[in-house]
């Protein structure tokens, strides 16, 4: 099938790729919309279109395979987004998950105090230049809600701001009923809420998210070094979903600026093209979490050793990954374009996102030559029906099969399918039943036989 050879496009560098290009092509092409669009969006909030899902599943997918299903040592829960108060007034955000803000007085923007831009020292306000700020508040970044039919103190909660406590809470229980010994963990997937003072750069930081978190409980002394391994893992899954390792930073937190009860946190980062922010913090929370619990709801939230004979409260390290803006890394990691050349010398743009295979929205794509032959129509069907049930594939019919093509690069799809005449066998018996199995990344074709399909891409998903 005619298809361009790709050149480097020396206009830029795929380090570089601008916001605009990647705000535009996720909304474009469906991967995400803004919340409320038509009535002018919600600040801080995003819907995942039919190829944002995707990705987002496939992302929560892989998590949860190689962090439960594949290990002896970790059991999964999916706790409630509304949580009895004491809980929050327990794990101390009701008192202290707080942002520092100022507001301007000129143009009455409230803004993050420690986000502020400044001039010789002196901080001003990022929407008007304005250099009268009142002095910083605490803002509780809770949202507030209230359960029942009467609203008051009494009734009164948060939307979770953390998928964590859930699991500290429920951490006797699942114990209990997993019979699992130290060490061993809990994991979850879910929303979190924050209202974040200052939204921004598209769904880096948002007010609705989800999380992937895991609290790996322990011996005291097996605290340190299960925090070096769980760098190292979750480093290896960044890898594994196809973000380059030179583009994942680890930040440790000096002493002075972590929790006070934490004994070690590394952030890992990655580049956006907005600067080295945190994907994921792999934090060394101590006995801290179940304590407080403890102490709050009076409940024996301990462990009792069979070999030592010791109870004691375990320690925990928690590696909590944000799905959205693993999301938006990979998106910007896949982001690629290059100028192609057709045999005819013309040359464009192609767009490529370079997705690995196992998080790519859509895996294949298949496409019949031509639209009106009704025997390539059916077998590219026959294909389609094949595939379907092992993978997301899609079917199109319609334009110039390098305009095909071009589609799927765009979003990212690793395979595309071709079947033409030589699939019908009317160019001899010897390619017949055999198909172009088009490389997004290479462009390189190869015939392959239908039978063999589902041997060459399985794999690689
Ligand atoms: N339980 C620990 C905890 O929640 P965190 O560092 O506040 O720790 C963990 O959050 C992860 O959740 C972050 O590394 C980030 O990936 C994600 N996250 C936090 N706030 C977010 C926001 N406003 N928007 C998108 N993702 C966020």
């Amino acid at each position: 099938m005619s298809d361009q050879q790709p050149k480097a496009n020396p206009e830029r560098s795929a380090d570089r790729v601008p916001m605009e290009k990647i705000v535009s092509l996720c909304k474009r092409r469906g991967f995400v919309f803004q919340s409320s669009e038509i009535y002018g969006g919600l600040n801080g909030c995003w819907d995942y279109g039919p190829l944002g899902v995707e990705l987002k599943r496939n992302l929560k997918d892989y998590w949860w395979r190689v962090m439960v299903r594949e290990r002896d040592d970790i059991v999964g829960m999916d706790g409630a987004i509304l949580q009895n108060r004491a809980v929050w007034k327990a794990s101390g955000h009701e008192e202290t998950f707080t942002d520092p803000m100022v507001d301007c007085r000129t143009c009455k923007a409230r803004l993050r105090a420690d986000q502020l831009p400044q001039k010789e020292g002196v901080p001003y306000c990022s929407v008007c230049g304005s250099r009268d700020l009142t002095e910083a508040r605490a803002f509780n970044l809770m949202f507030v809600t209230y359960v029942g039919a009467t609203q008051d103190e009494s009734s009164k909660t948060y939307l979770r701001p953390e998928t964590a406590q859930a699991i500290f809470v429920q951490f006797k229980n699942v114990l209990e009923v997993s019979r699992k010994k130290l060490p061993f963990g809990i994991a979850q997937i879910g929303k979190a809420f924050r209202n974040e003072i200052n939204p921004r750069n598209f769904t880096f930081r948002s007010r609705e998210f989800e999380q992937m978190e895991l609290e790996y409980f322990c011996a005291p002394e097996q605290g340190r070094e299960l925090l070096e391994y769980w760098l190292k893992e979750r480093l290896r899954f960044y890898e594994n979903i196809g973000l380059p390792r030179e583009k994942l930073h680890v930040h440790e937190i000096p002493a002075d600026e972590r929790a006070f009860y934490s004994q070690g946190t590394y952030d890992i980062e990655f580049e956006f093209p907005f600067g080295i922010q945190e994907l994921e913090g792999v934090a060394y929370r101590t006995d801290y979490d179940l304590t407080q619990h403890i102490k709050a709801s009076g409940k024996p939230l301990d462990y009792f050793d069979e070999e030592t004979k010791q109870r004691f409260i375990p320690h925990v390290v928690e590696p909590s990954a944000g799905v959205d803006r693993t999301a938006l890394a990979l998106i910007c990691s896949a982001y690629d374009e290059e100028t192609v050349t057709d045999e005819k010398g013309k040359t464009e743009t192609r767009i490529v996102l370079r997705f690995h295979p196992r998080i790519a929205p859509v895996k294949a794509g298949i496409f019949p030559l031509l639209k009106n032959n009704e025997h390539l129509v059916a077998k590219a069907k026959e294909i389609t029906a094949l595939l379907r049930p092992h993978m997301m594939i899609f079917y199109d019919e319609s334009g110039a099969i390098g305009r095909r093509y071009r589609r799927q690069d765009e979003i990212g799809t690793p395979f595309g399918i071709t079947v033409d005449f030589e699939t019908l066998g009317e160019k001899g018996d010897e390619l017949k039943d055999t198909v172009t199995l088009r490389h997004r990344d290479s462009m390189k074709q190869e015939r392959v036989a239908i039978k063999d399909l589902l041997g060459i891409i399985l794999p690689q998903l």
